[in-house]
């Protein structure tokens, strides 16, 4: 069994240092010899550009690329696309195109974990992945948080009743 971590950087609240943990925390474990996988899921974009992918617009491959491969069954490699940075901290990149996905996300089938699917295939590479989620409540947020929190748990009871909740409206 894998003995990978995952952990989701979340809060509601815009500009609390999400982004500047998972770059911090991410070096600083590599930095301590572990194998670690940085995720942008946050349409902003702010971890790809801080780790020095100013030109986002123009990356081929995503989150919401490889995300929307598996919405739609589409074949896809464990690993594509994924960036490798100087430091020491692989990434999945993200620009303002996965700002779509949350609309996507609303009509397809089991949706809170087409996250999980994606990252499933990796986590035999990796001895952490950090999600930096973005400022709000939304299904990436909830898609990042609900495979990797118990099912008895009130969290994860809470974020079923929201994500029920944006399906209704
Ligand atoms: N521990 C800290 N001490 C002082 N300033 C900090 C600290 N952590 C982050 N900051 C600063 O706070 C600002 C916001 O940080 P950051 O972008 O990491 O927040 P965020 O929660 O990811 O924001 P967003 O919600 O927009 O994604 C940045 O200017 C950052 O440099
Ligand atoms: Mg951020």
């Amino acid at each position: 069994m894998s003995k990978c971590k995952v952990i989701a950087l979340a809060n509601q609240k815009g500009g609390t240092g999400k982004t500047t943990t998972a770059v911090n925390l991410g070096i600083g474990l590599a930095n301590e010899g572990k194998r670690v996988l940085l995720v942008d899921a946050d349409p902003q974009g702010d971890l790809t550009t801080s780790l020095g992918w100013a030109d986002q617009d123009n990356l081929s491959v995503t989150l919401a690329t490889q995300m929307e491969k598996i919405i739609r069954d589409e074949p896809m490699e464990v690993g594509e696309g994924i960036l490798h940075h100087d430091e020491g901290v692989d990434l999945i990149p993200a620009n303002i195109e996965l700002s779509g996905m949350e609309i996507m996300l609303v009509n397809a089938m089991s949706r809170e974990f087409t996250m999980k699917s994606y990252l499933s295939g990796l986590k035999k590479d990796y001895d952490y992945i950090l999600i930096d989620c973005m400022p709000s409540l939304g299904m990436l947020t909830i898609k990042a948080l609900i495979p990797h929190t118990q099912r008895k748990n009130t969290l994860y009871k809470f974020l079923n009743w929201v994500s029920k909740s944006l399906l209704k409206h």
